[in-house]
């Protein structure tokens, strides 16, 4: 019986020290240890071993009991560690990197120049009002004077979601909506989204705009020429070269575009301003007598101004960007600039 004692001592060291896994070093501790064990098998038979032998007998059981116990103990908390210190190595935690900072994002440089657009012209009077992406053919075209088969349509080629319904290629049907609601006087801007059939380093399918309009008695072109200087000097800086170039549309008279001297090449002509050295920024001019018709004012007593800006166009010249697609990439290095 002793024989047999020293043996199980000896194969359940050697199995411990075999086991690399848990489970295989918690089947060792049932296959010896447990209630239908190997060693409480054989102490469960101790009335076979003779009495001179029983008291060295049940000692040594007991002494190799403590023992399995403790080497089985030490086994399992070696696994725990093996097992932590392999998913450091596998994983290459360093566990003494300093934590990941929040990425806080920011708002859009586009969104930014509209919010100081916007608070410009709220200091001159004027409020903002919003109009519809998607507009009936009306809006966008008829009420500007613009009829079906208007060579000015050609310029603002859309994408239409029915005959007579649009994505909206400015932002001045939101002047013939508010005109047909309120009586003058009216001092509105309305910054939003527009689309058209256009692709290239100055020009976006999708693009932002602020219509400003202005209607009451004796204003005159001098007004216009005023306002829109004050304001792109509040925006460019007092120093701002621009220049008033007639132009045509077919809801003003006259007209007038806006062009601001080429950021990017200081006026030399590169391939943002086609060459040459100016950028144009807006469209204006004193509202056609044709659309205060269609809005039932009577243009003998009153008289307006309008402008629409290109907003991408703005924050371009402002912070020197020389592809106008950036602005629409979603690339976190170029936004985070701003
Ligand atoms: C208009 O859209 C007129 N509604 C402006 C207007 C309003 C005139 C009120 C008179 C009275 P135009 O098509 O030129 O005009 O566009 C105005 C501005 O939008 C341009 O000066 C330019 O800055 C910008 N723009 C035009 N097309 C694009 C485009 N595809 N991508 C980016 N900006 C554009
Ligand atoms: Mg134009």
């Amino acid at each position: 019986m002793i024989e047999d004692l020293q043996k199980l001592e000896k194969d359940a060291l050697a199995e411990l020290a075999a086991a690399a896994q848990e489970d295989q070093i918690l089947g060792i501790r049932t296959k010896y240890l447990g209630r239908k064990g190997l060693l409480t098998g054989l102490l469960r038979n101790i009335a076979q071993v003779s009495k001179a032998e029983k008291p060295l007998f049940g000692k040594r059981c007991n002494e190799v009991k403590e023992l399995l116990h403790t080497r089985i103990e030490e086994a399992l908390q070696r696994q725990t560690r093996q097992k932590k210190d392999d998913i450091l190595i596998k994983e290459k935690i360093d566990v003494t990197l300093p934590g990941r900072s929040v990425k806080y994002g920011r708002t859009h440089p586009v969104i930014q120049i509209r919010g100081e657009i916007c608070s410009i012209f709220a200091s001159f009077g004027f409020s903002v009002v919003e109009g519809p992406e998607v507009e009936l053919d009306y809006y966008n075209f008829e009420a500007l004077n613009i009829p079906k088969d208007h060579p000015a349509r050609d310029m603002q080629d859309t994408f239409y979601i029915e005959e007579n319904i649009v994505l909206r290629t400015h932002t001045s049907p939101v002047q013939v909506r508010v005109m047909e609601k309120v009586k003058p006087p009216v001092r509105i801007l309305s910054p939003g989204r527009v689309y058209r059939r256009d692709s290239d380093v100055s020009h976006t399918p999708m693009f932002h705009q602020i219509e400003g309009l202005l209607v009451d008695k004796g204003i005159s072109f001098g007004d216009l020429k005023g306002i829109l200087t004050a304001f792109l000097k509040k925006v460019f800086g007092e120093d701002t070269t621009l220049r008033f170039r007639p132009s045509f549309f077919p809801f003003t008279e006259p007209s007038a575009e806006v062009d601001i001297r080429c950021v990017i090449c200081k006026g030399r002509g590169c391939r943002v301003c086609g060459q040459s050295g100016w950028l144009e920024i807006l469209g204006s001019g004193m509202v056609d007598p044709a659309v205060f018709k269609n809005v039932g004012y009577n243009s003998e007593e009153y008289s307006g101004f309008a402008f629409g800006l290109g907003l991408e166009r703005i924050a371009m010249l402002k912070y020197g960007i020389s592809d106008i697609r950036l602005f629409f990439e979603n690339d976190i290095r170029f936004l985070k600039q701003f």
